[in-house]
């Protein structure tokens, strides 16, 4: 029997794409292993989004070069640094079989049949087969519901990498959500880039109406998507978070910075007022919602004003969760002609004052839960000590709680919160 070992970097629809190809190699009768040393296939899955991505792959690629000199090992680069380098890697490292983007993930079986070194193209047929995912969770199923990326953030990768925006047809989502349900998962992530600039290509239903449908499946417990961008929230989606239990009351609305005049040159599409409106509208809907975000600090030309209002805004908010990042030039990017990225020291200093802050907001907000009964969805044994359980607030909040450790996954628990650790909750279960 044939054997395969992937490797994973980057965001859940890389994580997404690894468990296709991986359904897609198991299917043809591969036996999936956990190390290089024993594959015959083996598969890099990059990520390009930040830092120096393409060295990290090459001198990766640098070690696979000893093992297919000792053995016939057959090595594909897939992914995002695979669609922004293509036909470079086979240049530098011409013992790679194949570059294969993420356009062709469905393809995997043709690139291998055909002999394909080069398969950096978005076809048409993303030939989506959800009944071949080896998905890893027993719980929990990620769904893409779209692919690709029509914003051009000028700091941003991935539109090149992934391609333009394609939804696939709701009934599909939809079936799939069933298939995942039938299988035993109880929570649904449906994923995409912007996700709820969603849109049947077949019936024009948008986002909100998905989300509606999916939360009504019978037999699924929490849904959650990520990750949506602040211009395509719609009150559709709105009602829809607000009208299903379901639905966790938790939103990941990536800002990326506080100042309007730094927005415009991201190209974000809202100013700092359009994006604190966006958040008041969802906030009288959903008044406890966790708001989770992502920021970038040292974009080229952000002064120390613009940092405060990074600051201020984030005070404003109050996100309970925040990734923050430090800006990193991507080849190709329209950032790249508006200027040099702030000094590194000066960026450090920027990012380590905002997680500072940060920590404090985090902090109140994990100490306001101190003496309620929550409801819990259980996830399985406490990473930290399998004698507790663990779970998620409706808020989506890790909980490791005192519970019945025969209490099956995806029940809903009332637990008492006693304290709370640095980035979870701890209780205990309550009848
Ligand atoms: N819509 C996508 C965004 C992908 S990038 C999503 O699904 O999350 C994820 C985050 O990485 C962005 O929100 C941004 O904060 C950060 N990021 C993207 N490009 C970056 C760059 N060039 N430098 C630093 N951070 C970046
Ligand atoms: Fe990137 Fe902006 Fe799209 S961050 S993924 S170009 S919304």
């Amino acid at each position: 029997m044939k054997t395969f070992f992937i490797e994973t970097w980057g965001c859940q629809m890389n994580e997404l794409d690894t468990q296709r190809l991986s359904g897609n190699l198991k299917l043809r009768g591969y036996k999936r292993v956990d190390e290089e040393a024993n594959a015959d296939l083996i598969l890099l899955n990059t990520c390009s989004v930040r830092d120096k991505a393409e060295q990290k792959v090459f001198s990766h690629l640098g070690r696979l070069r000893e093992l297919k000199r000792e053995r016939d090992v057959t090595i594909g680069v897939c992914g995002c640094v695979a669609q922004q380098e293509g036909k470079r890697i086979l240049e530098r490292a011409p013992w790679v079989d194949f570059v294969m983007g993420p356009g062709n993930v469905g393809h995997l079986d043709a690139v291998l049949e055909e002999g394909r070194r080069l398969a950096i193209d978005f076809p048409e047929d993303r030939n989506y087969d959800y009944l071949a995912l080896d998905r890893t969770s027993p719980t929990k199923a990620w769904i893409t519901i779209i692919e690709g990326c029509n914003k051009n953030c000028t700091f941003c990768i991935v539109p090149t990498t992934r391609g333009r925006e394609v939804s696939r047809p709701f009934d599909d989502v939809v079936a799939e959500a069933r298939a995942a349900v039938e299988s035993g998962r109880v929570e649904i992530e449906l994923l995409g880039q912007t996700v709820n600039a969603y849109r049947c290509p077949v019936t024009g239903n948008d986002f909100g109406a998905l989300l509606g449908a999916v939360a009504e499946i019978e037999g699924v417990v929490r849904l959650r998507f990520t990750t949506s961008h602040p211009a395509e929230v719609s009150d559709s989606m709105i009602s829809a978070m607000r009208d299903h239990a379901n639905i966790s009351r938790y939103l990941h609305l990536p800002v990326q910075s506080g100042s309007s005049r730094v927005l415009r040159r991201m190209k974000r599409l809202y100013t700092r007022e359009k994006y604190l409106e966006t958040m008041a509208r969802i906030r009288k809907e959903i008044p406890d919602i966790h708001f989770s975000t992502d920021i970038i600090v040292g974009f080229p030309g952000e002064t120390e004003e613009d940092f405060q209002e990074t600051l201020s805004l984030i005070e404003e908010v109050g996100y309970g969760s925040l990734f923050a990042f430090k800006y990193s030039p991507r080849p190709g990017t329209p950032a790249l002609r508006i200027g040099a990225a702030v000094d590194e020291s000066i960026a450090d200093d920027r990012l380590q004052r905002l997680f500072a802050l940060h920590e404090r907001i985090k902090r109140e907000r994990l100490e306001s839960y101190r003496g309620r009964v929550v409801p819990v969805m259980v996830e399985g044994p406490s990473k930290h000590d399998p004698a507790m359980l663990s779970g998620r607030t409706d808020d989506y909040w890790v909980v490791n709680f005192h519970g019945d450790p025969s209490t099956p996954l995806g029940s809903i628990l009332g637990v008492r919160i006693d304290s709370a650790q640095h980035h979870t909750l701890r209780g205990e279960a309550v009848a």
